[in-house]
Parts: structure tokens; C-alpha cells; sequence
């Protein structure tokens, strides 16, 4: 089979990692890629959020099957038209994406569905929203309503925060996607995640994971896109997951497939668990990233299988074959994100850093210039492992990141602490 998947960060290194230790993989092309993924496999400079660009050069090089990463070529239709050129593709349509790209449709979906999640209102007004505001009382979250590359969200832990966030959405802070807002009830808890694929019609669970969203230790300071995750979540219990399944992750593709809009690709279902239960935080269309590559570390060769078999509406016959292991991943960051960082810093040491199957450093911003690994990126590396024991896993990422010599960069010591 020959394989195109769109994307360039440390989720697309994981996902290309995995696809080529499956023998049915003839070919790999990534788009655009980046300096980790050109080590292992041929990287396209294309718009891959063109659908017709996508096409053609899927067209051109007799790609089967195309797996799609990030949720912006997802949003923009790339998914409908591969599918109307009959090319095989992981990933939905642009009416099902709308369960990350539209908060406010998200919303309307739960209530449809009965799926438990926070109260909330849908404005359009600024004045309206501040009324809201001050009726609901802090803390409250605003939201930005549509995609905002993980931007949108203000947790308001006073009412005057919730306020100036208002008039920051609608001054045009997020630009389209602040023209609308939700505001959400503050919800308590632990978060986690749960991963699963869907075909349209059947639903499989491909496991649990918790990121570290904050920059600083101990979950302080501003958020990131993520700063570190690990897999399995322990506490996303299978009793909570079987909870998640039933209230939340069902009833929500039902809901879909009543409105005519199958989901077809992986959800990523974020939770906030209080008392042993679980209630819907987001969907994201798409895996997580950081969360991808811990999965694609504990799922290996056979992820490309799943995908398949979900792209091909064969999940009812599809299973997953678990290994008792577990994963972790550090992120090393350019030192001053997720504010201004420099970029070209170089880093040195990932060659003498072993690549296996159970330990791998995926690139998310890297360029390679003259023989160098130069950072050029906000989040530049993802320190992997995979242990008997997230311990092990956590020492043996540890090791290879102190291993690595970049002084511009930076990393939280505590990931996976919630668990440990
Ligand atoms: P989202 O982009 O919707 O996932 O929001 C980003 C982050 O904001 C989440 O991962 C949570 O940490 C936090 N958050 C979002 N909605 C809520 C809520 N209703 N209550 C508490 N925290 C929330
Ligand atoms: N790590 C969070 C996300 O991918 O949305």
C-alpha cells in the first residue's frame, strides 16, 4: 500500500514511525513533514489544506491510502474530497468536524445526545455574553467558537477575567473564530482522554492517555499545546471509560448519524472525571498531540491496520491487541514558549540516542541545515518511551533527555506525576 499523511509535528513523526513497521506499508510520503520525519520517509511540499492539491498529488504518485493529522485540512473539506475522487482516507468530513471546529455545535450535539458535559450559553453579542457573565458568576470559561489552534479557551477564575475576555474575542483577538462565544459552567476534576476510531457505524476504544497542558511544573502557569503525555491514563478506569462509552461517546455518534454526518476517523474524547464520573470537556477530530505518540508507541505496527479498517467501515471485525506496557513522552520546547522563543537554536546528541520500539525522540520543530538539527519551533522535540511500568518508561525518557544537548530548550521533570 502506498501512504500519504498529512501533517508536520511530533504526531505525524509518531504516526509515520508506526505506519513503516507495518509490512503492508510499500511506500510512505509525508506532507509537508519535517527534519525527523525526512529521516525515515520521503516528505511533499504541498498545501495540505487544498483539497484539490491534495488530490492531485495523491493522484500523481498512486497514493491508496491518505492519513490525515491535523484538524485544519479536516475542517477545510480535504477528507470529502479525497473521498469524492474514491481515494481512501482516516478522517472526517467537514460537516463531522465540526465536533472540534464549533464549540457551539458540540454543545448542541450533547444536549441532543443527553451526553453529560458543562451547562453553557451561545452568543453572538458581546453585551449578552457579559450579562451571562455576570449572572452565572465566576468561575466561568469563555470560548472562542471556533478552531483557534488551542488559543480560544480562557478559564475565568474571576468575574472581571471572564469580562475582558469578552471584549477580547469580540475585538477580534481570534479574529473569525471570536465572532461567537461559548461560555461554559467551570467544571472540577482530573482531565484525561480517551481515543477512539470510527467507521460511521461501529466504535473502538484504542486507549487512554493524560497530557500535561501547562507550561510549568506541578500544572502552573500558561497553557501549551501540550508540554508531555503518558498512556494509559490511570485514572481513566475501564469502569469510567465503559461510562464514557455509554453517556457520551454512543449517544454523540447516534446524534451524527441522525443529522446525516457520520464521524469517520479518530475522536478524541477529553474528560473531566469528579467522583467517578466522567464529563465531556472537547472533542478533537483528530489524535493528540503529544497523545499520538505515546499511543502509536504502545500500538505499533498495527495502528495502520485500525486506520484502515475504520477508513474502510470495517471496525466491527477489528480488535485491539494490547501489550500490560506502558508510555510516556517529554516535550522539549524553545526556552520561553509558549511565549516569544528564538528559533535555530541547535541541538546536538540525537545520534547517539537509541531508536527502537520502545524508545524514540519524535521531531515536532526541527530543521535539518548542513548536517545540524536546528529547533524551529515553539514545542521541538518529543522524548518517548515505553516501559513494564510508567516508572520505567518515565526513567528511560528522562535519561535520553538529559542525554540531549540543547541549551536553548527546555522541559518539565515531573511528567506523569498525577500517576506516579
Ligand atoms: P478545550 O480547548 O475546550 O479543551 O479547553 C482547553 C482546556 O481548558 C481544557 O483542557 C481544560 O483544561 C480547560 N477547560 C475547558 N472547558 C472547561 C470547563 N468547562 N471547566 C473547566 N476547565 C475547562
Ligand atoms: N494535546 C492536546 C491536543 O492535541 O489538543
Amino acid at each position: 500500500m502506498n501512504i500519504l499523511i498529512l501533517g508536520s509535528g511530533g504526531r505525524e513523526h509518531s504516526l509515520a514511525w508506526a505506519v513503516l513497521q507495518n509490512p503492508k506499508c510499500d511506500k510512505l510520503i509525508v506532507a509537508p513533514g519535517n527534519a525527523g520525519i525526512a529521516q525515515i520517509a520521503d516528505c511533499a511540499a504541498i498545501d495540505i489544506e487544498s483539497g484539490g492539491d491534495v488530490v492531485s498529488f495523491a493522484e500523481a504518485n498512486a497514493i491508496d491510502f491518505v492519513i490525515v493529522g491535523p484538524e485544519a485540512p479536516l475542517a477545510a473539506g480535504v477528507a470529502n474530497r479525497l473521498r469524492e475522487a474514491g481515494i481512501l482516507v482516516f478522517g472526517p468530513s467537514a460537516a463531522a468536524a465540526q465536533l472540534e471546529a464549533s464549540k457551539s455545535f458540540t454543545k448542541e450535539i450533547c444536549a441532543a445526545a443527553n451526553a453529560p458535559t458543562a451547562s453553557y450559553g451561545h452568543f453572538t453579542d458581546a453585551e449578552a455574553a457579559k450579562a451571562y457573565i455576570r449572572e452565572q458568576g465566576a468561575p466561568i470559561v469563555v470560548k472562542a467558537d471556533g478552531l483557534a489552534a488551542g488559543k480560544g479557551v480562557i478559564v475565568a477564575m474571576d468575574e472581571q477575567t471572564a469580562l475582558d475576555a469578552i471584549d477580547d474575542m469580540f475585538g477580534g483577538a481570534f479574529g473569525g473564530a471570536g465572532a461567537e462565544v461559548v461560555i461554559e459552567e467551570f467544571m472540577e476534576g482530573e482531565e484525561a482522554s480517551l481515543f477512539v476510531l470510527c467507521d460511521g457505524e461501529d466504535i473502538l476504544s484504542i486507549g487512554t492517555a493524560q497530557d500535561h497542558k501547562r507550561v510549568g511544573e506541578g500544572d502552573t502557569g500558561l497553557n501549551t499545546g501540550g508540554m508531555g503525555a503518558y498512556s494509559p491514563a490511570s485514572v481513566l478506569s475501564a469502569e469510567i471509560e465503559a461510562l464514557a462509552m455509554d453517556q457520551i461517546v454512543r449517544p454523540t455518534m447516534a446524534e451524527m448519524v441522525k443529522r446525516g454526518m457520520p464521524f469517520q476517523g479518530v475522536l478524541y474524547v477529553g474528560l473531566m472525571i469528579k467522583d467517578g464520573k466522567p464529563r465531556l470537556v472537547e472533542y478533537n477530530v483528530r489524535f493528540g498531540d503529544p497523545e499520538c505518540q505515546v499511543l502509536m508507541m504502545r500500538l505499533g505496527a498495527q495502528a495502520m491496520d485500525l486506520m484502515h479498517a475504520a477508513a474502510q467501515g470495517r471496525l466491527g471485525q477489528a480488535q485491539v491487541n494490547w501489550g500490560d506496557d506502558h508510555a510516556i513522552t517529554v516535550v522539549m520546547a524553545a526556552k520561553g514558549y509558549p511565549g516569544a522563543y528564538e528559533k535555530g537554536t541547535e541541538i546536538k546528541g540525537l545520534d547517539a540516542l537509541p531508536e527502537d520500539s520502545s524508545n524514540m525522540v519524535f521531531h515536532a520543530g526541527t530543521k535539518a541545515e548542513s548536517g545540524a538539527v536546528l529547533a524551529s519551533g515553539g514545542r521541538v522535540l518529543n522524548v518517548t518511551a515505553r516501559g513494564a511500568s510508567l516508572k520505567e518508561a518515565r526513567d528511560r525518557a528522562y535519561e535520553m533527555v538529559e542525554a540531549i544537548d540543547w541549551p536553548g530548550g527546555f522541559y518539565r521533570r515531573d511528567i506523569g506525576w498525577r500517576a506516579l
